[in-house]
């Protein structure tokens, strides 16, 4: 497999708190990967790193062979690296229609473009709307989002993050705050749409139940570093896994 992305040797540093150390991540292309790990592992700073958030104090970064260590973010999403964000990230008082077309027009080059006029951009419309239909929420598009339901607004932030067409999107704890149902639907999506879009998705998630039903590839992280990856089968007869885990041994059992 062709690697999209490739981590060497990544550092982050916030002040003498080391939140990533010495992380090394290849992530090729068409495949599942899980990010899991204990809350302060750098998870969510990795994902940051990546997608051009932070600038690491050490360490490289390439995508499709191009390094891209101090691109800024939005080069980034041109040149096909998005995300969703842990903390909700939607526009609430526009529309849900509104909240897809902003990436749409970005994407396009009309960043910026009066929020008023969005809808007479037919072709951006046409495509924010198919965008609805696979994120199941072609009926809200005139609501507020705001008003939706916590479940469909986890929905259009997934819409958000698969609407620059990314070839790699970074998902971070896409279905926190779900129910279980909710939950199974949103990861069933979340493989639908690497099938049919050819997105390769990097989730992070806490519930052992999704990531060892959907993910192809575990990566554990803890206090900053790799501790290990590798397919399910392996992760899950892993002690230093286990250890890391201690207390919720059951969640692996
Ligand atoms: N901007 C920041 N300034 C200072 N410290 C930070 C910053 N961002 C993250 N950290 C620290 O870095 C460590 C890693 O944080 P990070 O958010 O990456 O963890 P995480 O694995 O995503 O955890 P969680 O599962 O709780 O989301 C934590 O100790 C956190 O407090
Ligand atoms: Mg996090």
């Amino acid at each position: 497999m062709t690697d999209l992305l490739r981590i060497e040797d990544a550092t982050k540093r916030f002040g003498d708190f080391v939140a990533i150390n010495g992380v090394s991540l290849a992530l090729p292309a068409g495949r599942l990967t899980a990010i899991i790990g204990p809350n302060g592992a750098g998870k969510t700073t990795l994902i940051n790193l990546a997608t051009g958030a932070f600038v690491p104090d050490r360490g490289e970064m390439y995508f499709k062979g191009d390094e891209i260590t101090h691109l800024p973010v939005h080069q980034r999403v041109r040149k096909g690296l998005s995300r969703s964000f842990q903390v909700m990230n939607i526009f609430a008082h526009l529309s849900v229609l509104q909240n897809i077309l902003v990436p749409v027009l970005a994407m396009r080059g009309r960043a910026g473009f009066p929020f008023h006029e969005m809808t007479r951009e037919t072709e951006a419309v046409t495509e924010a709307r198919r965008i609805l239909r696979e994120i199941r929420l072609p009926d809200a598009e005139n609501l507020p989002a705001g008003t939706l339901s916590h479940g469909d607004q986890r929905l259009l932030e997934l819409g958000i993050a698969i609407a620059p067409a990314p070839e790699l999107c970074f998902l971070d704890e896409p279905s926190s705050g779900l129910t279980p149902v909710e939950r199974t639907m949103v990861m069933e999506l979340i493989r639908r749409l690497s099938t049919e879009r050819r997105t390769t998705f990097v989730i992070v998630e806490h519930d052992m139940d999704v990531v060892f039903a959907l993910a192809d590839w575990i990566v554990v992280m803890n206090r900053g570093q790799v501790l290990i990856e590798g397919p399910p089968a392996e992760i899950r007869e892993n002690h230093a896994v286990r250890e890391v885990y201690l207390g919720e041994e059951e969640l692996l059992a």
